[in-house]
């Protein structure tokens, strides 16, 4: 049996089809903070199957404990966390708490229960800036920790964290996975991604203002060293997303060393070409606006995907078109996202 920390979310959602595709048993454990019940209840109709879902919260170890007592949890894939950039820096103590803290009650569980095998969300802000003109795709060793922002800089602490743990007990198999830009939705349209208030990030934005939610989109900086001046990003389907859990859950018990892994495509778009193919998906025109950059972003950011291809067998099949069209999808028919 999975135990599937955060499941209930955007990423952890998407994961739970292909684990049941795959023939994985799993059991959903969440706090409902940042989405809602309804999308397990989708994910059931698409599987044809009851979720087993245990509400809780990963900071709170009897709870846990509960649910190792109750399943014998081979691995865990650990999705559960707070997200949200700029939320994290008016709020560090709760990202620390969330995340750090969360997942330090998870690990010792993890350790009390001999349950050794993880695998975790980790994400591609860990990674150092490079500047425009040496500009590379980034390989897995590349330097890493010179964050700026808590949300980051918790991620690179767990990191670290799990590689010191795996040092005291090389029982633990540990597979680390840094996303690149996630988008897109199932190709049913009914989950997707659900932002609370107003979207921090881009697609969803895009997909909000092709129904007519928002007025127009405001594109952060337009003098960007880049090929239009507007930022690129490496954005991955996240139906291939999902299946690099299921590569990095068919590897673990071989592994030796902590093993980290990039997700990404190796393609970068940036801010212009997606509002044109969201705006070909749709059907829809879709109004813009250049304004000042926003603080914290960077120019370019896209993976070197290769590692994933040589250790895991895995590497994105889907096109930006498919982002687009699925998104649309999911936005047209749930416009209010799951009401929760
Ligand atoms: P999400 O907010 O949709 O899902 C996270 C889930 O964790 C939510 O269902 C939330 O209710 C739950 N949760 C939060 N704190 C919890 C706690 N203390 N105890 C139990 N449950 C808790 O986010 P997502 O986009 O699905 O991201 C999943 C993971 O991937 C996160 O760790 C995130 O940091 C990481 N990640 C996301 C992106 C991205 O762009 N979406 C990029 C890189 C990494
Ligand atoms: N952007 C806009 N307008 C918007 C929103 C975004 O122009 O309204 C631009 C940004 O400036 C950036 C690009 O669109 O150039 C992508 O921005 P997102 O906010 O969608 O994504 P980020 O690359 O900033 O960050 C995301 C997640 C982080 C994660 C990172 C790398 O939000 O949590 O990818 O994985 F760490």
């Amino acid at each position: 049996m999975i135990l599937v920390t955060g499941g209930a979310g955007y990423i952890g959602s998407h994961t739970l089809i292909s684990l049941h595709e795959a023939g994985y048993e799993f059991v959903v454990f969440d706090n409902l903070s940042n989405s809602s019940k309804e999308s397990l209840n989708r994910v059931s109709e698409i599987i044809k199957k009851d979720i087993i879902f245990e509400e809780g919260d990963i900071r709170d170890s009897v709870s846990l404990e509960r649910v190792f007592k109750k399943y014998t949890i081979d691995a865990v894939i650990h999705f559960a966390g707070l997200k949200a950039v700029g939320e994290s820096v008016v709020n560090p103590l709760e990202y620390y708490d969330n995340n750090v803290n969360g997942t330090l009650v998870l690990l010792s569980v993890m350790q009390k229960y001999y349950c050794y095998q993880i695998v975790f969300s980790s994400s591609a802000t860990v990674y150092n800036e490079i500047d425009s003109d040496d500009y590379k795709a980034l390989e897995e060793n590349d330097p890493i920790g010179n964050t700026t922002n808590p949300y980051g800089t918790s991620k690179f602490m767990i990191e670290r964290i799990l590689h010191d743990l795996h040092v005291s007990n090389n029982s633990f198999k540990i597979v680390i996975l840094r996303y690149f830009n996630p988008v897109g939705a199932h190709i049913s349209g009914t989950i997707g991604e659900d932002p609370n208030g107003i979207p921090n990030n881009l697609m969803p934005f895009i997909a909000q203002t092709a129904v007519e939610k928002r007025e127009f989109i405001s594109v952060f900086g337009g003098d960007y060293d880049t090929d239009d001046g507007t930022g690129v990003r490496d954005y991955i389907h996240i139906e291939d997303l999902a299946l690099g859990h299921l590569k990095a859950l068919d590897k673990i018990s071989t592994i030796k060393d902590v093993l980290i892994v990039n997700l990404g495509t190796g393609k970068g778009y940036s801010v212009l070409d997606m509002i044109k193919a969201f705006e070909k998906a749709s059907n829809k025109q879709i109004e813009y606006k250049i304004v000042e950059r926003r603080a914290g972003d960077i120019a370019k950011c896209f993976a070197n995907p290769s590692y994933a291809k040589d250790i895991l067998g895995w590497s994105a099949t889907k096109t930006i078109d498919d982002m687009c069209e699925d998104s649309w999808r999911w936005q047209m028919n749930n416009p209010e996202g799951y009401v929760k």
